[in-house]
């Protein structure tokens, strides 16, 4: 059973496992090629070149006004209007700003006024630097000797829009081609980690899965065990509703009915038995009784003398003998009865008669009987239940006190009869309840104790019941069930 159990368990498992191993290839395969369609070494080049050509740029145009601005401020015949007018017409968007050095902290500036003082305390001649973002340019420049030029050159809009977003895409891509592996990897872990809780899931549900499957199996084969080492009162649990619980039930009515019918053949069985040795014992008995009965009114009749005492004698003795005689040869009767129980014949007919016909048997008694109305039809063997019937009641007055009541009820029930016979007699001890059925138990004195046996034996060759309810001084019922085929 373990190995059905564990071949469940195996399959349902592979079912579960095996699909795992194409699904990851596949996977990773995917992952890697739509990786490789936006990670590889033309986009790398393609982004660099662009990079190149923002810094190329930029450099260029710093340059221009670098060298712009030197241009412009070297010509000391220009005035400031006209410094600003040429770097107006040389650049688009540039803002320009000549103030006087002792006006720098008062006047509004284009530049930090700290920068401009730094720069003044460095004693530069030009400086042009660019803004944090690099899309604006600064420049500061001495002009003769207390004027200053300031200038803010904003950097073409496709510049400043690209540049940054050149700059960025460039940076994502670069950390996209470093961290390459490792988000592959934690996809795969991600991915081992949720198959792995799913698959210890799906196995302990497999592992569940296939123990209650097996488990009935494995008490059927128990249950078979037992009953083949002669254990029939061995149940199976029947638990739930399913086709295993009816499997069980089934089983255990098998078992039941099993049961019975091992106790009907014992039953057979001890009964014939005691039938044989019945038989034996009244061969045995009878052949040597004639003869002693003959000897003994011999006896009686040959003695010719006068003695009165002696004939007296005689005549008492063999009286006696004839008597004792008279009942064995009853009792040797009794023995062949039972031994030679006539054959089984059911017929289909009226029950209800067979115990109208049994109450006048006993017209000196006292038997009521409970009919139901009209004729209640039943198969089965007149003579057979009738000795039933006489068994019972002869019993029952038997266990009464004189003219107290014996009744005998027969009730219909949806499968055949009920026949119960009561008396208000003194009543069966527990202790004997358990033995009256048996052959030869009688608690009478002049009881052979086969009545029961008998009553037994007939009630199972119809397929029916009998059982005894008692208590000691009030009473006993028999009640018997016969079916309908
Ligand atoms: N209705 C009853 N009330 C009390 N005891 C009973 C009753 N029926 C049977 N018994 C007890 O059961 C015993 C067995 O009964 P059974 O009919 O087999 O044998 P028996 O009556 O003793 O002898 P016989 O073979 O002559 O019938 C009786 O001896 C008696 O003790
Ligand atoms: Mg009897």
């Amino acid at each position: 059973m373990k190995t059905l159990r564990s071949k469940i368990f195996i399959f349902i498992s592979l079912l579960l496992i095996l699909p795992a191993i194409p699904l990851s290839y596949f996977t990773m395969q995917l992952l890697d090629k739509s990786y490789s369609i936006g990670v590889n070494d033309r986009v790398e080049s393609a982004l660099d070149g662009a990079l190149n050509l923002s810094a190329e740029y930029y450099r260029l145009q710093k340059e221009r006004l670098n060298s712009e601005i030197e241009e412009q401020t070297q010509k000391n015949e220009f005035s400031h209007d006209e410094i600003i007018k040429e770097l107006k017409s040389e650049f688009k968007n540039i803002d320009v700003l000549i103030s006087l050095k002792e006006h720098i902290q008062k006047d509004n500036q284009l530049v930090n006024p700290g920068l401009i003082s730094k720069f003044l305390k460095e004693n530069k001649q030009n400086i042009i630097w660019p803004s944090a973002d690099r899309t604006v340019l600064f420049a500061l420049s001495q002009i003769k000797k207390n004027s200053i030029l300031q200038v803010r050159y904003n950097l073409p809009m496709v510049f400043k829009e690209g540049a940054p977003q050149i700059q960025e895409i460039n940076q994502i891509y670069k950390t996209l081609g470093l961290v390459r592996g490792n988000i592959r990897n934690s996809f795969l872990y991600t991915f081992l980690l949720i198959y792995g809780i799913g698959l210890i899931l799906a196995l302990s549900i497999s592992y569940f899965i296939s123990k209650k499957i097996t488990r009935p199996i494995e008490e059927l084969k128990e249950a078979t065990t037992k009953i083949g080492q002669g254990d029939l009162d061995y149940k199976i649990d029947v638990g739930g509703k399913d086709e295993f619980s009816g499997l069980a039930n089934a089983f255990n009515n098998m078992t039941g009915e099993l049961q019975t019918n091992q106790q009907q053949i014992l039953q057979l069985e001890k009964m014939a038995t005691w039938q044989q040795l019945a038989r034996r014992l009244a061969h045995e008995i009878k052949n040597p009784l004639t003869p002693i009965q003959l000897m003994a009114q011999q006896m009686r009749d040959t003695y010719k003398g006068d003695d009165q005492a002696y004939k007296k004698m005689l005549d008492e003795c063999s009286e006696i003998i004839e008597d004792e005689v008279g009942s064995l040869k009853n009792l040797v009767k009794e023995f062949s009865d039972f031994a030679r129980l006539p054959e089984f014949n059911p017929e289909k007919q009226n029950i209800a008669a067979l115990i109208s016909t049994i109450k006048k048997l006993y017209l000196q008694a006292n038997i009521e009987t409970v009919l139901p109305d009209g004729p209640v039809e039943l198969s089965f063997d007149y003579d057979h239940l009738k000795r039933v019937l006489i068994n019972l009641v002869d019993n029952a007055l038997a266990a009464s006190g004189e003219n107290s009541p014996v009744r005998i009820e027969l009730a219909k029930k949806e499968n055949g009869v009920e026949i119960f016979v009561s008396d208000q007699g003194e009543g069966i001890s527990s202790e004997n309840v358990k033995k009256i059925f048996e052959p030869y138990f009688s608690t009478k004195r002049s009881g052979v104790g086969l009545g029961l046996a008998i009553v037994k034996k007939i009630i199972e060759e119809h397929g029916g019941k009998i059982s005894v309810e008692s208590d000691l001084g009030e009473g006993t019922v028999f009640k018997i069930s016969l079916f309908l085929e």
